[in-house]
């Protein structure tokens, strides 16, 4: 297959981007390339597109954003958030949907938080928006192609970038096999929790 990985570049696209190069040809995609799209701008990812024809399955694995306290004092720096995270992976959807090739798969990243952690308000409300949109909108999703999300907890080399205890997390590379089985699998409108 041919996959588009954006976000390619961070700790689970990486290792998303690894994993399924050994068996299909990635067209790693971010910002700063080597593909270049940004998800809160939805001409690039038109951009995108045309440049790479004949995709098979995109998955998408881009941060944007950051926590968002809720006393955050401008409406403009809270809502940040939601344009590359929530926005931007629903427009990817909507334009891969006119896209890619018959029977192929979109699958996105949301994320869940293990409680309601200071700053995390938009984050919860991103996921479970993120979510919603790929159970009610995989009905909709034309020629065949699924739609799915990765629901990560925290990821490993994550928390130690952090210096917090990394036990707890996912290693990335046992998340990217979550992504793969996805990709290669048959789900539709499923949300995995690896
Ligand atoms: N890591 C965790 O513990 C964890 C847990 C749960 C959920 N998640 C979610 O998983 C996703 C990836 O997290 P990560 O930790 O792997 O992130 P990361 O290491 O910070 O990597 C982010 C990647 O996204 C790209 N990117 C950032 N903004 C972008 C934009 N607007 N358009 C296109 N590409 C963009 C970056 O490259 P450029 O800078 O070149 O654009 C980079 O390749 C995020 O949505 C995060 O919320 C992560």
């Amino acid at each position: 297959m041919k996959i588009v990985v954006i976000g390619a570049t961070g700790t689970i696209g990486g290792a998303v981007a690894g994993l399924l190069a050994t068996g299909h040809e990635v067209v790693p995609a971010s910002r700063r390339g080597p593909v270049r799209v940004d998800l809160t701008d939805a001409a690039s990812i038109d951009a995108l597109f045309a440049a790479v024809p004949d995709v098979d399955a995109v998955v998408c694995c881009a941060a944007s954003g950051s926590l968002s306290p809720l006393d955050t004092p401008s409406d403009a720096d809270y809502w940040r958030g939601l344009d590359g995270k929530l926005v931007g992976q629903v427009t990817l959807a909507r334009r891969a949907a006119a896209h890619l090739r018959a029977g192929g798969s979109v699958t996105l990243t949301s994320g869940r938080f293990t409680a309601p952690t200071p700053g995390s308000t938009l984050g919860h409300l991103v996921n479970a928006g993120l979510e919603a949109f790929v159970r009610a909108a995989a009905p909709e999703m034309p020629r065949g192609i699924r739609l799915n999300a990765i629901s990560p907890g925290w990821v490993r080399e994550t928390c130690l970038a952090l210096g917090m205890d990394g036990t707890a997390g996912i290693p990335a590379a046992d998340l990217a096999r979550a992504y793969a089985d996805t990709i290669e699998g048959t789900a539709h409108g499923h949300v995995i929790t690896p």
